[in-house]
């Protein structure tokens, strides 16, 4: 019951073309023809289209499925237990705003779940907003020019955790900022003030990422096209910086909805996903260690990812706390009270060096949260150069907001 790729010339099976392949043959079954530009993956899978098609309608007739929709979905219904999450891009307008433009459409404020005119604040992130799954937003005029941003929630999380201060001397970095949706968020925590540098490595999610940025108003962004893992620490540019978002490439496994589960297993045995994984962990490990010893005012690295192995979570967060960068600078876990306290679901206690460190990550489960699968960490370095840059005013404003609204017992953030 899986999606035979036909033999062609894949012989040494690189994973990356593989990965391609796979792209390129959702494009041609389920999304109506391939976007990607020419090559000889794209020759091959073109050249059997016909016999891909018919190995899908097996794969139907063998599930008794009629539609592709109900293919992608087997014990998979949490993609209908998902809402519609929408966050509201407050560099052009408030939440309250969104709220009553919505109402004005014809939307109530209720359970997202009960009908498709319905919708309601998320709990747990401000300026989310939740629809019913059904609804799509893609031709909507708010998403068209910005206001409103397409974000799962579990996404928003690393911009909250990091809390990037709001003050015109802000220096925030996001060390791998394609797409954009996080690197949009933290400009609009900012109050679009300071200066938030959106380094991306790639050339072609680089220019996605300065189209996203543009559409949303950012104002105080600058993007860079390079490695984050070699920005020059003596560039003056980046000397002020005292917060980090880093959320590197992973296994993308938390991600709910994916059509991974109708390739077959042997397509990628167990050796070779654990290697997979440990080049990706290995990788991570080294962005954060860059990210904690290449500036000298850094003092706060949120570490996110979209995987649910605890190897590239907790493990990784492990790591760095080992590495001797986290020594020399003094990084520790930023402490539970500091990390979404209000939300429930933390790091794996066996997967931690203590209980204290588990209790300071955040994790969401794709089966139980209505969310990505997703992993949050935050490092804290007791530094104090930064102690005069200005924004503690701000961090501390926000922290008395943030326990008057825990009095009012109000969720917090
Ligand atoms: C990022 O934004 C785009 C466009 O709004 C959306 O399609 C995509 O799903 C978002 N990614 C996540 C992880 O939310
Ligand atoms: C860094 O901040 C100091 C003041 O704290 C300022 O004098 C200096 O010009 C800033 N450096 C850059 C590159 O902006």
């Amino acid at each position: 019951m899986s999606l035979q790729l036909p033999n062609f010339s894949l012989k040494k099976r690189k994973l990356q073309s593989l990965n391609l392949a796979l792209v390129l043959v959702h494009d041609v079954l389920l999304a109506g023809g391939i976007q990607a530009g020419d090559g000889p993956v794209k020759q091959a899978v073109l050249r059997h289209k016909t016999r891909l098609r018919s190995e899908l309608q097996r794969i139907k007739v063998k599930r008794g499925v009629k539609s592709d929709k109900e293919l992608a979905n087997p014990g998979d219904e949490r993609a209908a237990r998902i809402p519609r999450y929408v966050r509201v891009n407050t560099l052009l307008w408030t939440t309250e705003e969104a709220i009553a433009h919505y109402q004005k459409q014809g939307f109530r404020v209720s359970d997202p779940f009960s009908s498709q005119e319905s919708f309601t604040r998320d709990q747990h992130v401000p300026d989310l907003l939740l629809f019913n799954p059904h609804m799509q937003f893609h031709n909507d005029i708010q998403y068209k020019t910005g206001r409103i941003i397409l974000q799962d929630k579990a996404s928003c999380f690393p911009a909250i955790i990091l809390n990037p201060p709001c003050s015109e001397h802000a220096v925030v970095i996001d060390a791998t900022a394609a797409p954009g949706n996080k690197t949009s968020h933290l400009s609009a925590l900012m109050g679009g003030k300071g200066k938030l540098y959106a380094i991306e490595r790639d050339r072609k999610r680089f220019s996605t990422l300065k189209t996203m940025l543009a559409k949303a108003s950012c104002k105080n962004v600058e993007t860079i096209n390079i490695d984050f893992l070699n920005v020059d620490p003596s560039d003056p540019k980046y000397a002020n910086t005292t917060h980090i978002l880093l959320d590197p490439s992973c296994s993308g496994s938390g991600i709910v909805n994916r059509l991974d589960h109708l390739l077959e297993s042997e397509n990628e045995e167990h050796e070779e996903q654990e290697e997979r994984l440990n080049k990706l962990a290995t990788f991570q490990l080294n962005v954060i260690r860059h990210a904690m010893k290449c500036l000298p005012r850094v003092r706060r690295i949120a570490y996110s990812t979209c995987s649910i192995y605890s190897i590239e979570n907790e493990g990784v967060v492990c790591k760095a706390l080992r590495s001797e960068e986290a020594g020399r600078s003094n990084f520790k876990l930023a402490p539970p009270e500091e990390v979404l306290p209000s939300w429930h679901r933390r790091g794996l206690l066996d997967e931690s060096e203590s209980p204290e460190n588990a209790l300071s990550s955040v994790r969401c489960s794709p089966n139980e949260d209505a969310t990505n699968g997703f992993f949050v960490s935050c490092f804290v370095s007791d530094r104090t150069q930064a102690a005069h840059s200005g924004d503690d005013i701000t961090t501390k404003k926000r922290k008395r907001d943030r326990e008057s609204s825990r009095k009012k017992r109000k969720p917090v953030e």
